[in-house]
């Protein structure tokens, strides 16, 4: 199996748009990441990914064995946040439980703190995500902070987890 992160392009949407489209997915994302996914929300996504700066953010698509996954997007923080990076990241479902998060989450931050001057990556979960948690602990991230209703979706209050890998 071969994993490779690399930027969007715009050809990947009708790719995207079919591993996005799953309420499973889309229930432990932030409400940007819509359901149901449609192919316009794809190229509104892509659009927006290639106007991002490196600066302000590496959006990224995870691509298996030639093909669109999912993606991972690490953010960097501003102002007094400027070493700090907030990562996020998702598969489509058929793609679950092979490893694939636990090796891009490592290899981008691996990459954040060769090629930046980040000191520290975080991820928010939701604490109804097991896989999610069990990937950043397989990645040697830390459990720093439990928020009670920190979240609310689908009309659900959820308590979340902050996680930090320190460089
Ligand atoms: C979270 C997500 C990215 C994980 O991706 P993945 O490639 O399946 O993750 P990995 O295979 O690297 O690791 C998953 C781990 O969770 C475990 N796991 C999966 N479901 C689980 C469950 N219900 N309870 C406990 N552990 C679970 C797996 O067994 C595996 O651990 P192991 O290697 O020790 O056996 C994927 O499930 C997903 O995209 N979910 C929807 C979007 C999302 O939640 N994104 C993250 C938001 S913070």
């Amino acid at each position: 199996m071969e994993i490779q992160i690399r930027t969007w392009r715009p050809e990947d949407a009708a790719a995207l748009a079919e591993q996005a489209n799953n309420e499973k997915v889309a229930e432990h994302l932030r409400n940007v990441f819509p359901h149901p996914y449609t192919e316009e929300d794809a190229q509104f996504f892509i659009n927006g990914a290639l106007r991002t700066h490196c600066d302000r953010a590496w959006v990224r698509a995870i691509e298996v064995d030639g093909k669109i996954a999912g993606g991972i997007t690490l953010t960097f923080g501003d102002d007094v946040y400027s070493k700090n990076g907030e990562l996020g990241y998702w598969l489509g479902e058929s793609y679950w439980n092979r490893g694939i998060a636990t090796r891009a989450v490592a290899d981008l931050c691996e990459r954040a703190f060769r090629e930046t001057d980040l000191v520290r990556i975080e991820a928010e979960v939701l604490t109804n995500n097991p896989a999610s948690i069990r990937v950043l602990e397989k990645d040697h991230f830390q459990r720093e902070g439990y928020f009670c209703n920190r979240v609310c979706k689908n009309d659900q209050l959820i308590d979340s987890v902050v996680f930090a890998l320190l460089k």
